[in-house]
């Protein structure tokens, strides 16, 4: 892929300042730029990642370094747009170059640290501030977060500093818990009446985390200026997160539950709810992100060069056979050498009550201290 990568560089470097659209743009303060764009074929790049504990485990030996889960492809795709992989571990170039062609990026949940070098969390940085400048001049650029890429936004937000709390959400179906003003969000302001009686009433979002961000931390690191709350949950413990967030001037969102999961996600003792009303309720969530991604202008030069880049250059893999609770991922062979990743959401549990090591889920596990905490005699190095 190294090579693969090169080329692509080359080739998307040619679009270099021929892809800034101009726009019709009224800037209100601090108002969201509004867009009088509708692009009917918007193209979405999802982030890709460090393999986790498990999948290095699986398939480091056939030379994968990086991955994107299926579902998050379809979800993306199921909404009309079509996607383009985000490299991990490149120059801030590579970025700037494959955002002026793309409508929106998804940052996938998953299971890695942000402090990893090389990593999800380092592309992750280049991806916000690129797409705040875009923003910022008016072009409209929207960036989506799921889960661990919820986690990613505000840990961006907050200039890199940790401010998550530990919490324990596996396989925790849930409700949402609105907000009293919470259909003044752009999110949720036009969403239909059934899809808010679904999300209020019964407990189809899949939670999956082993961090929160709650509304304490979100006041005290000084991100609830710019970011409104509109819904909390309660973990199984009872400790209150932030479930859903949006930024009050730039067309970010982050949900900490997996709507992809209920569609496209099928390992069992999850207790992912598949109902006709949860993929229902799921696909508002994708629906409403690409009608985000409508209104922004981008574009590559031509089809034959987002041939290049589209997802379908690749093929996914079975990994649900391999104990992966992703059914499907895109395995990619790039240059990233970092650390290996924690343990996280990727493990499929045929055992949800056995207290292993691979039965703990999560989009981002704190494994460390739960180790450190538990089992003190096992080494560092047994655990990555
Ligand atoms: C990985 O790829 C990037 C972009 O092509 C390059 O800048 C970097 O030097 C490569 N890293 C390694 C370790 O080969
Ligand atoms: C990254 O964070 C994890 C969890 O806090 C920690 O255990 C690890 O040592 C850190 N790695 C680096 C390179 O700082
Ligand atoms: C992050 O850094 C920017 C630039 O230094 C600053 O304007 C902003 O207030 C910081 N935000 C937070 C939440 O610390
Ligand atoms: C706030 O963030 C800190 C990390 O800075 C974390 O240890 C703590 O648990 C969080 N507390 C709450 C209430 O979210
Ligand atoms: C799955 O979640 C539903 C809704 O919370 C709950 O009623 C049910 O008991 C759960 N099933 C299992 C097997 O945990
Ligand atoms: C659950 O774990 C136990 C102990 O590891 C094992 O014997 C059992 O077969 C597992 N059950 C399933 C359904 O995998």
């Amino acid at each position: 892929m190294r090579a693969a990568a090169n080329v692509l560089l080359c080739l998307v470097g040619l679009l270099v300042g021929s892809g800034q659209g101009k726009h019709v743009i009224e800037r209100q303060e601090r108002a969201v730029p509004y867009s009088a764009t509708v692009n009917d074929q918007p193209v979405v790049g999802i982030l890709s990642q460090e393999l986790s504990y498990l999948m290095t485990q699986n398939y480091g030996d056939d030379g994968y370094d990086s991955y994107i889960a299926a579902s998050y492809v379809k979800f993306v795709e199921g909404a009309g747009a079509r996607v383009v992989p985000i490299w991990i571990n490149q120059p801030v170039e590579y970025y700037e170059t494959i955002m002026s062609s793309l409508n929106g990026v998804l940052l996938p949940g998953g299971a890695t640290w942000f402090n990893q070098s090389n990593g999800y969390a380092e592309a992750g940085r280049h991806i916000y501030d690129i797409a705040m400048q875009y923003n910022d001049n008016g072009d409209y650029f929207p960036v989506w977060g799921t889960c661990l890429g919820f986690e990613l936004l505000t840990y961006l937000a907050a200039n890199g500093t940790e401010h998550r709390a530990h919490c324990s959400s596996s396989s925790q179906p849930l409700p949402l818990n609105f907000k009293d003003d919470f259909r003044k969000s752009r999110l949720f302001a036009r969403a239909p009446n059934d899809v808010i009686d679904i999300l209020s009433n019964e407990p189809v979002t899949a939670n999956f985390h082993q961090f929160c961000v709650t509304e304490a931390n979100l006041t005290a690191y000084g991100l609830d200026e710019d970011w409104r709350v509109m819904s909390v949950d309660r973990d199984w413990n009872g400790m209150e997160f932030i479930s859903t967030i949006e930024h009050k001037s730039y067309p970010f969102y982050g949900i900490q539950f997996h709507p992809e999961k209920n569609i496209y996600e099928w390992v069992p003792n999850k207790n992912i709810s598949h109902t006709a009303n949860a993929i229902r309720a799921s696909q508002y969530f994708a629906d409403f992100f690409i009608g985000e991604a409508r209104k922004s202008e981008h574009r590559f030069a031509n089809e034959a060069t987002l041939e290049k880049h589209v997802i379908y250059n690749y093929q996914p893999i079975f990994t649900g056979l391999k104990r992966s609770s992703f059914e499907q991922c895109y395995m990619f062979q790039g240059n990233y050498t970092g650390e290996s990743s924690p343990v996280g959401e990727d493990e499929r549990m045929d055992n949800s009550s056995s207290l292993s090591l691979v039965s703990l889920t999560s989009c981002m596990l704190p494994l460390l201290t739960f180790f450190f905490t538990f089992v003190p005699h096992v080494s560092l190095g047994s655990l990555l």
